[in-house]
């Protein structure tokens, strides 16, 4: 599997099947691609907030792809004309050659409309099984139950926020690498905006020192190769 970071929390997998996960592109600062150029099979969404759930209609639409997300999140999707798969948190479904489990985040998930708040269900993660298997946090504190998902899906690769204040920081992204058991790490949610603003190089060492397992950081638009 090939995986490829777009910016913010946005990546491309791609397996037998292209997985765009949360597309950040309109107005994301560091966005390696725009809405026109996203190719993918699948679009999965990890909650509501703006810049997760960013252009997922439109690219969802443009690639005549479903859009993956919580019950909530789908059905309003669905309303606006996308074709929408909406799962819940612990459940997997396989699509096409890729199986995609969504699993807990602790974090929150509304539609930011002009001062109202629209619900968004729960925020979520996923692990994307295609050959290889790649846990996306989603925004999350660290939790115990991280553990849970390391024993369960054995995720070659982890994707975790660093960016502190609105998810874990570096201190607790380390924690979150310790309980998954993973050997790869992806730093993701940092620098975007200067309220996350974070040097990955401190959380590569960290992760070094303290887990002996490895940070990958990456550009926007830059990939890495999963055997
Ligand atoms: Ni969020
Ligand atoms: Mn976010």
């Amino acid at each position: 599997m090939k995986v490829t970071w777009l910016g913010h929390a946005a990546f491309l997998l791609e397996g037998e099947d292209r997985v765009l996960v949360d597309p950040f592109l309109t107005g994301n600062p560091s966005a390696a691609v725009k809405p026109g150029e996203a190719e993918c099979d699948i679009v999965c969404v990890t909650h509501a907030h703006a810049d997760h759930y960013g252009d997922a209609e439109e690219v969802a639409k443009s690639n005549g792809a479903p859009l993956v997300g919580i019950f909530e999140i789908a059905t309003r999707a669905e309303g606006k004309g996308c074709e929408a798969i909406g799962m819940n948190i612990g459940g997997t479904t396989k699509m096409s050659n890729t199986s995609i489990t969504m699993t807990n985040a602790i974090h929150s998930s509304c539609f930011v409309g002009n001062g109202t708040v629209e619900a968004g269900g729960n925020p979520a993660g996923y692990v994307f099984e295609s050959g290889a298997r790649v846990y996306h946090s989603g925004d999350t504190a660290v939790f115990g139950d991280m553990e849970l998902i390391g024993e369960l899906y054995e995720p070659d690769l982890a994707l975790l926020p660093i960016g502190d204040f609105y998810t874990m920081g570096p201190r607790e992204a380390v924690k979150a690498v310790e309980l998954l058991g993973v050997k790869r790490v992806i730093p993701m949610h940092y620098s975007t905006f200067d309220v996350i603003r974070q040097d990955p190089k401190v959380f590569k060492e960290l992760v070094a020192k303290q887990t002996g397992s490895e940070a990958i950081v990456l550009s926007p638009g830059e990939s890495v190769n999963l055997g």
